[in-house]
């Protein structure tokens, strides 16, 4: 007979315990993209996407960079040591290449040695996918502290004259740490609400190495306004958290209309009308896998949401994948 294999002591659950971000130095208007020629103009862009201006890296500013600038500060945020972390993910679609993978190298440069390393490719989803699987990991005690970093460079991945990406997507790393809740402290990540939708794979497509992103932004759109909502609610349900008890929303910052959208229908199944709702994408553009931690970071500088706060976040996007799930604030 095989021996029975131990299994490690869960713990109570895991919480945010740091927030983290880094954004390029680099501000691009929707004027400075209509002066390079692409047929646009500022009010079509704040109109129809909702963008003011959005962040491009340099040229030899990497995913790498970014994310291991943002992972630092979610460190020193959590009051945490690199030693104290025993896994790096990273949720990133922008690679330059695929391998090495971006954790790795992330964790070397924070000075996180010898910890568990992987990337999550879920595109504008992989935020929530990673913080689902480090609570995952805390909860059955096979890591005591996670490191979860969204990064991307989306510009190296875009046509620059393609008016229905090139408006759109922009570059950016957030970053959270996750760790357990003390003895009797009640677990500050709600279960995943997750899955994909096959059918629509084309929708949003990098054919090959040399390719640029196509997007079928209409099909996405209609899917996003339509399916997400729905998702952001079972999240809800699986915390057993009431709409009423949410304080802020934070959807992937895919669209400014889109957000409205899922805020409108969280509202209509009873969160208060004074419920936040993130906007960073007027300033910050689509930094896929980056949006929602980045959203959190700049929320919380700006003294929008307050430590304690129950937070609902919903990514979504090509694959097409989706997750959401409920956090309390650090
Ligand atoms: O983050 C990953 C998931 N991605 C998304 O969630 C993106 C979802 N989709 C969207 O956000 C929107 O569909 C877009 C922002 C991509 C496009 O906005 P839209 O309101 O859906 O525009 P549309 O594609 O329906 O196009 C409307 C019109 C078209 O002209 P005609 O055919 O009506 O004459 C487009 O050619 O607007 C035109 N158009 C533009 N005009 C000025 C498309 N892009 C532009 C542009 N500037 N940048």
């Amino acid at each position: 007979m095989s021996p029975v294999l131990r299994q490690l002591t869960p713990t109570a659950g895991a919480r945010i315990l740091g927030l983290g971000s880094r954004q390029p130095e680099q501000v691009v208007t929707n004027a400075d993209i209509a002066a390079r020629g692409v047929d646009t103009t500022d009010e079509w862009i704040r109109a129809r996407v909702g963008i003011e201006r959005r962040r491009f890296a340099r040229a030899d500013e990497s995913v790498v960079d970014m994310a291991a600038d943002a992972g630092s500060k979610a460190l020193a945020d959590a009051g945490l040591a690199p030693s104290d972390i025993d896994a790096v993910l990273v949720a990133t679609c922008t690679m330059p290449s695929f391998i090495p993978n971006a954790a790795g190298q992330t964790a070397d440069r924070i000075g996180v040695h010898a910890a568990a390393a992987f990337d999550i490719n879920a595109a504008c989803a992989g935020f929530c996918y990673g913080l689902g699987t480090a609570s995952d990991m805390i909860r059955a005690g096979s890591a005591r502290h996670v490191l979860v970093i969204g990064a991307e460079k989306l510009s190296d991945w875009v046509d620059p004259m393609d008016r229905s990406t090139c408006i759109i997507f922009a570059d950016g790393a957030g970053a959270a740490v996750v760790g357990p809740v003390g003895d009797g402290d009640r677990p500050g990540i709600g279960p995943i609400a997750a899955g994909s939708a096959g059918d629509l794979v084309d929708t949003i497509v990098v054919s090959d190495r040399n390719s640029f992103i196509r997007q079928d932004g209409r099909e996405v759109y209609r899917w996003a306004i339509t399916k997400i909502a729905p998702v952001a609610l079972r999240a809800l349900e699986l915390a057993r958290v009431a709409p009423a008890d949410v304080d802020v929303l934070v959807p992937h910052q895919a669209n400014l209309r889109i957000v409205e959208a899922i805020a409108k229908r969280i509202r209509a199944a009873g969160a208060p009308e004074d419920m936040v709702v993130a906007d960073d994408i007027i300033h910050s553009g689509n930094t896929s896998s980056a949006s929602i931690p980045l959203a959190l970071d700049h929320m919380r500088a700006e003294g929008r949401v307050r430590s304690g706060d129950l937070a609902l976040l919903v990514g979504f996007g090509a694959g097409l994948s989706y997750a959401s799930q409920v956090v309390v604030l650090p």
